[in-house]
């Protein structure tokens, strides 16, 4: 597998890009013509080829840039990546996790040699070598999983699992949408959900949680989450609200097929083996209008979403702003023909 990596920016002048490859296998999020709520799992098994869930980790054009953009994002507020004491164990099952994931899945890219507890790491995009002793912070440069999820694309938030809940007790959020790690620490799965609308009185997070305690180490699975985002930004935080915020503002009938963007996340969920904590990656994909309406299909069907969302999702994901623009400049790409069930 031969991966050409953009040399991009998602921040400043935003010179991020999609290919014709990956415009091609990006995770379009809805298969009807609706949208609300729902305990929308399934299992994270891998394939077809070629799509983000052919393998565990999905590693694509966007790599090497979004590795370099999470370095920023961690320079200038350390806080985006935390963990709580009694996480340690769970930080080095997730850089067990990735790494051979990784080194199987991409054996042209990762190499990992183990030979008892001492490791030899490469990572060949990002120029990495590594030896450590597996379970010695001492032997590498950051804590286990702040080292690892700084080679690995998306978010991470580690669960602890205790008192019939999850808490968030550990995490690497640096491309987050609008919420924040610094914020939700140490709060359980009930109390970080709180903003969300109308899922609680639907029974989602009661549902969503009894699954998610019974996920085990053979059974990952997955979902996947949506909202809009203005330009290819991926650090849309609180932290940060003042910077990305205002240019909400700044589309126009003109821009936004450029400058507006559908980001989906891809959520998986993983039973750590010696911790027995959750791992779940968010892994963000990015792709504006003009891009994703070159497939008509997906074109006519976002139109019909966004047009029939109910307002306090729009409003909750915080795009109602700029709802009449999008919705008017899908429209032309809706020719009234009915799409069928399925992606
Ligand atoms: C939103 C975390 C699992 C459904 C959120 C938010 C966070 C979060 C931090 C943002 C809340 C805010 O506004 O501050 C997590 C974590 C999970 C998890 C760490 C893993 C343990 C799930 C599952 C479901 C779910 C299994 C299944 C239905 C939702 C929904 C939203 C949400 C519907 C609103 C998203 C939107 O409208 O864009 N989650 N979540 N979450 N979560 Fe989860």
């Amino acid at each position: 597998m031969t991966i050409q990596f953009n040399d991009e920016t998602f921040r400043d002048d935003y010179t991020f890009f999609n290919s014709p490859v990956a415009i091609a296998r990006f995770p379009f999020p809805f298969d009807k013509d609706d949208y609300m709520y729902s305990v929308n799992m399934e299992p994270h098994e891998t394939g077809p080829e070629g799509t983000p869930f052919d393998v565990r980790f999905d590693v694509d054009e966007h790599y090497v840039s979004e590795m370099r953009d999470r370095a920023i994002t961690l320079d200038e507020d350390p806080l985006r990546c935390q963990s709580l004491p009694h996480m340690e164990l769970a930080g080095w099952d997730l850089l067990e996790l990735i790494m051979v994931s990784k080194a199987a899945d991409y054996p042209d890219l990762f190499t990992l040699n183990r030979d008892g507890d001492r490791w030899h790491w490469i990572n060949k995009p990002l120029g990495i070598e590594q030896r450590f002793t597996f379970g010695d912070p001492t032997t590498l440069p950051y804590g286990p999983m702040e080292y690892i999820t700084r080679q690995a694309q998306g978010d991470f938030a580690v669960l602890d699992q205790r008192e019939d809940n999850l808490w968030m007790d550990a995490g690497m959020v640096t491309s987050q949408a609008d919420w924040s790690l610094d914020f939700d620490i140490g709060m359980n799965f009930f109390e970080w959900h709180a903003p969300v609308p109308k899922a609680h009185e639907m029974g989602v997070f009661q549902r969503a949680l009894k699954f998610l305690m019974h996920v085990n180490q053979d059974t990952p699975a997955r979902r996947l989450n949506w909202t809009m985002t203005v330009n290819p930004r991926l650090d849309t935080s609180p932290e940060n609200y003042h910077k990305w915020g205002p240019e909400k503002r700044t589309i126009t009938p003109e821009n936004v097929g450029q400058k507006q963007y559908l980001r989906v996340e891809l959520q998986t969920f993983w039973r750590l083996p010696r911790s027995n904590a959750l791992a779940f990656p968010i892994r963000c994909y990015l792709i504006n209008l003009e891009d994703l309406t070159s497939v008509p299909k997906w074109g006519r069907r976002l139109h019909r979403v966004l047009r029939d969302l109910p307002d306090e999702l729009a409003d909750y994901k915080g795009f109602a702003v700029n709802r009449p623009v999008i919705v008017e400049y899908l429209s032309k790409f809706d020719d009234g023909a009915p799409t069928s069930a399925g992606i």
